[in-house]
């Protein structure tokens, strides 16, 4: 049997930290709301002139490095995106151009915060089948592009990075199952509208506009939903809750994370955080989370790890996996 496994990982964070102080500044808020609320302290925003393939290359170059890969034995690249350089091409080509690989596929994947989970149970669909030996799956956002600046009920939320990992063909387990879900009744509770406000008849098609969040309302469908996916994929896979060694989740609120990490019956020693200095860096939060955990030591060969994800859509989906 072939399995898709990780064989490397990567994470890159654009240079400038926001502190909730320094937003503060600006909007009615401040650290202790944020805190109190959300979980996170600071965030990271890019420069002016700094794009999600900047940030997609250089966690990409890191991935190939830990997987002892060159660029020429990729042969596929998947990009979750909420934020492209540009319309088209996708970022996923753009991507390929820079790392000097021409020819295999290469497309972009926008499911917003679980647009990885989309990519990389893709990819592993590509190589169980065949198709490919060894895929670049990347998350890489710009989230600070899409937020009102104004707006105190999002501006404080989101934060800008990219993640990456090398999937592999492999003959020892690597991916063990995949569950991905949407459903666009909920399409309104959270988008980009031209002025960010609720009501959304002029939906932009581009990078361009506000993030319009019913953040309340998200956060209620987020928790059972999540709640209903971490039974699901444990009953696939015949596992139980202490089967599960790591939890790699979304970084959108430390009480949703808290939430999910509680129905699985775990410690938060046993959680990857990174809200706290990252904010929610949408589709990049979870291969950014996961490469901080794999390159700090926590997460080991052989370990059992469940990835998830919730975000607009609103689309859901979890990933479980032995590194
Ligand atoms: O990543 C994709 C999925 N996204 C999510 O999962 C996000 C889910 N939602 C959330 O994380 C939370 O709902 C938020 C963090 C967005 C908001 O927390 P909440 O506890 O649901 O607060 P709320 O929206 O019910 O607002 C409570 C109060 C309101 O004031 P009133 O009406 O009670 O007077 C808001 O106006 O907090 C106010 N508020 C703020 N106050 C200080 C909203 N934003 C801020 C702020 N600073 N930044």
């Amino acid at each position: 049997m072939t399995y898709a496994r990780i064989l490397g990982t990567g994470g890159f964070l654009p240079r400038r930290v926001v502190t909730n102080a320094e937003l503060a500044r600006t909007v009615d808020t401040s650290d202790e709301w944020i805190v109190s609320r959300t979980g996170i302290r600071e965030r990271r925003i890019v420069a002016s002139d700094e794009t999600s393939c900047d940030l997609a290359e250089r966690a990409a170059r890191q991935a190939l490095e830990a997987a002892g890969c060159l660029a020429a034995d990729i042969d596929l690249v998947i990009v979750a995106t909420t934020t492209p350089d540009r319309v088209f091409p996708s970022t996923a080509c753009l991507l390929q151009d820079r790392l000097g690989i021409h020819g295999p596929a290469a497309f972009d994947v926008q499911a917003v915060c679980t647009g990885f989970i989309y990519a990389i149970s893709i990819a592993e669909k590509f190589i169980k089948t065949g198709s490919a030996k060894r895929a670049l799956v990347v998350g890489t956002e710009t989230m600070s592009r899409l937020v009102n600046w104004q707006d105190r009920s999002t501006c404080v939320l989101f934060g800008d990075g990219a993640g990456a990992v090398i999937l592999g063909a492999s003959a020892e387990p690597g991916i063990l199952s995949a569950h991905l879900h949407a459903d666009g009744a909920y399409k309104d509770l959270l988008t980009v509208t031209e002025d960010g406000a609720d009501g959304t008849d002029r939906v932009l098609a581009a990078a361009s506009g506000h993030i319009a969040m019913r953040g309340n309302e998200v956060f209620r469908v987020a928790v059972t939903t999540l709640d209903a996916l971490v039974g699901e994929t444990l009953a696939a896979n015949g596992l139980n809750q202490s089967d599960i060694r790591w939890l790699v989740p979304h970084q959108a609120n430390i009480r949703i994370i808290s939430a999910t990490a509680k129905r699985l019956g775990m410690s938060m020693e046993q959680v990857i955080v990174t809200v706290d200095r990252h904010g929610n860096t949408s589709g990049a939060s979870i291969p950014l989370a996961l490469d901080v955990a794999v390159r700090d030591g926590r997460i080991q060969r052989g370990d059992v790890v469940l990835m998830e994800g919730f975000g607009g859509g609103f689309t859901w989906g979890s990933v479980l996996f032995t590194y």
